[in-house]
């Protein structure tokens, strides 16, 4: 199964052999302690996630580790924001010491695929309301399938950080409001229409969604600004996934002494800041990476020299320092598996 080399095949398409799995009812859930050897599953054509959507995940990263062993980072950010995903789908929360365990034995079981840095073991967990039920469009699924896959995966970047371009859509949001924080596939599904036009018309990598000039995210991951001194990035509300990465490079950043400004970020003000303030992206997949240059009423802005700033480059490397064990843990993100 993953043998194969995940520095030379695409992310996510390379799988461990062992998954964990659980299934979820009205009393709880019921696992059965051990990872079993990965296989298809067996789904009722008539299940209430395959009609109704109610379905979410997770994506988490194991990292080797300078001394040799691997570490999970954020291991509980991560578990608290499924449990919220979970709980806004209206299916049964299971509890955070089941998933810690299933997250934990998923990753032993598959810890040898672990690729050196800058690869990782992504772990995937995933939830599906189980009821076989199709007349069920108003109602909650009761009971649930849970299992964590896991994925040896390579460099984001193969061959070198690359700067991103980047239209700034502000008329087609990327989901609706309350559906926002929850990492649910249809909000994926729905930001691929906009994304797919604007790499087809416009030739650009991602979109970053500002509805009505309110910057948010894009289709997979958060947004920043950055100079010297301070660190810019739109507050938290139920409009867009709190990414975990994004909660890193705040604390890391305020901890190098820069100014953390969570607030409202107008288009506007990003397209006024374009020759001085670095711009980049931050997510579990891509760590955070630089962008380039944007799009916004159909002009092309270089943003500062359309390279990776300095800053970029520091919070990047402070970052992969701590997941990978090179660094200091000082806020406690590591959790070693075995
Ligand atoms: C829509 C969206 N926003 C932001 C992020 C970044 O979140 P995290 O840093 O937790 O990976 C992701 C990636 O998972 C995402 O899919």
């Amino acid at each position: 199964m993953a043998t194969a080399d995940p520095f030379s095949e695409p992310f996510g398409t390379l799988f461990g052999d062992q998954i964990t799995v659980a299934h979820g009812g009205p009393t709880g859930y019921t696992y059965s302690g051990a990872a079993q050897p990965l296989d298809d599953l067996s789904l009722h054509p008539g299940m209430h996630a395959l009609h109704y959507g109610s379905t979410c995940f997770e994506g988490l990263k194991a990292h080797k580790q300078a001394d040799g062993s691997v570490a999970i980072f954020r291991l509980d950010d991560h578990i608290a924001r499924f449990r919220n995903s979970i709980g806004l789908l209206r299916l049964p929360v299971p509890d955070a010491d089941l998933l810690r365990t299933m997250f934990m034995d998923a990753a032993v079981a598959n810890v040898q695929h672990t690729p050196p840095q800058p690869g990782s073991l992504y772990l995937r967990p995933t939830i599906l309301g189980a009821d076989q039920n199709i007349g069920a469009a108003a109602a909650p699924s009761q009971t649930s399938l849970l299992y964590v896959l896991t994925s040896p995966v390579g460099d984001y970047f193969a061959g070198g950080i690359r700067p991103l371009s980047l239209l700034v859509e502000t008329e087609t949001p990327r989901t609706t409001p309350q559906f926002g924080s929850i990492k649910s596939g249809a909000n994926y599904v729905m930001a691929l229409g906009p994304t797919l036009e604007a790499k087809a018309n416009h030739g650009v990598d991602q979109v970053l969604f500002a509805t009505g000039g309110d910057t948010t995210e894009t289709g997979a991951a958060n947004f920043f600004m950055v100079d010297d001194n301070r660190l810019i990035t739109r507050n938290l509300d139920d409009s867009f996934l709190h990414g975990v990465t994004r909660a890193s490079i705040i604390t890391m950043a305020a901890d190098l002494g820069y100014t953390i400004e969570e607030r409202s970020v107008p288009a506007s003000e990003i397209m006024e800041r374009t020759a001085d303030t670095e711009m980049f992206l931050s997510g579990t997949a891509a760590v955070i990476a630089p962008v380039g240059s944007l799009i916004s009423d159909g002009v092309t802005t270089q943003v500062r020299d359309g390279q990776p700033g300095p800053n970029t480059l520091k919070l990047r490397q402070a970052l992969v320092d701590v997941q990978s064990g090179v660094a200091a843990d000082p806020h406690g993100w590591r959790t070693i598996v075995g």
